[in-house]
């Protein structure tokens, strides 16, 4: 996607070095930033300077490419495996991105370990890009259909950021948003803030502000409100673990959209890459929700004459929780779409993507 009229993508190689855009930077700074050791990567990852499922998988897959020697140790390989997995525990795009990294390189016994680790991770780069876009071809058509009926600007709900940060390039949950802008049919996006991080307002917002598409930031409560009022057609939101019974979980907050949207007839897409889907847990009560740290909550950053300064928005010592993510049950959900097609939210549904 474009940044200033050049092309971008949200991580990316260049001479055996790879680069990533530092995101806790955005919108107010765009800078790049180099990997080079276990503690860089680890920390853009827990830090959130790359973020979104799909990124942390590609990152991870950089990581191991970045770090390995054609002689390294099954023993630094583990090392590098819990290392990453222990960063973030929500999004299962990290565990799936590094099992096929570094198995493949320990069980083959390969012998050039770093050429092998540069190939799986390009491909998996290289991968989430052509599955973005299909996803955007197949969420596009779901929009399509509904211009086509409402013959008026469409509405869409969004939570968090599921764009092109969020993945290697295109998007998610925005993708389809792109495409249907780009193909001419008139779009307005609600961005939900997304407390307390805010990747909402502060990424989403900048992706759809880039690309021209019109969008409106709105507080998080406010998506109940907007549905009374029929001013959302629909809701389309990333995911970072789907389980086997179709349970989705995503960035604190979608449960309630889409309980809302549930109670206000509005039709709820999550769109997803395949390597989002946990066959191996069976309810969504079982996916490790990421507690984050309180000050996330408690202070916040601003921008006061071009800098950027941070302070606390509650009294001293407060006690507050910070839940990163939430579980909303596969009933709210109207359909899941994803690079191999668009399929019903159920066990079977699930269980027969998984096999094309
Ligand atoms: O905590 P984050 O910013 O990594 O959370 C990201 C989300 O919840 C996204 O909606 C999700 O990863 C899907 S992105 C394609």
């Amino acid at each position: 996607m474009k940044v200033k009229n050049k092309n971008y993508s949200s991580i990316w190689d260049e001479k055996g070095v790879v680069k990533i855009i530092d995101q806790t930077k955005l919108p107010f700074e765009f800078k790049v930033l180099e990997l080079k050791t276990l503690s860089d990567f680890c920390n853009a990852i827990k830090k959130m300077k790359v973020r979104g499922a799909p990124l942390i998988g590609v990152t991870a897959a950089y990581a191991v490419f970045s770090l390995i020697k054609n002689d390294s140790p099954n023993s630094y390989l583990k090392k590098i495996y819990s290392s990453l997995l222990n960063t973030r525990p929500t999004a299962v795009n990290l565990k799936w991105a590094l099992d096929k990294t570094i198995n493949n390189i320990q069980k083959n016994s390969i012998k050039n370990k770093k050429e092998r680790a540069y190939e799986i991770a390009r491909s998996i780069r290289d991968n989430d890009i052509i599955n973005c876009q299909k996803i955007a071809t197949n969420g596009y058509k779901i929009i399509e259909e509904y211009y086509k009926k409402k013959k008026k600007t469409v509405n869409i709900l969004t939570h968090c950021n599921a764009g092109w940060l969020a993945t290697v390039d295109w998007g998610t949950a925005i993708s389809p948003i792109f495409l249907a802008h780009r193909n001419g049919i008139p779009i307005h996006v609600w961005v939900d803030e997304t407390r307390p991080r805010n990747q909402g307002a502060l990424l989403t917002a900048w992706e759809l502000k880039n690309e021209q598409v019109p969008y409106t930031i709105v507080a998080d409560n406010s998506g109940g409100h907007l549905m009374q009022e029929n001013k959302v057609d629909l809701c389309i939101v990333g995911s970072d673990r789907v389980v086997a019974n179709g349970d989705v979980c995503n960035k604190i907050g979608t449960y309630l959209k889409a309980l809302s949207a549930f109670e206000n007839n509005i039709p709820f897409f999550v769109a997803l890459p395949t390597s989002t889907i946990d066959l191996n847990l069976k309810h969504g009560k079982n996916v490790p929700i990421e507690i984050r740290n309180e000050k996330e909550l408690s202070t916040i950053k601003i921008r006061k004459n071009s800098k950027i300064i941070e302070g606390s928005i509650y009294f001293d010592k407060a006690k507050v929780y910070n839940p990163a993510f939430d579980v909303t049950p596969y009933r709210y959900i109207t359909k899941l779409i994803t690079e191999k097609g668009i399929i019903n939210c159920n066990k079977d549904s699930i269980k027969n993507l998984m096999k094309l």
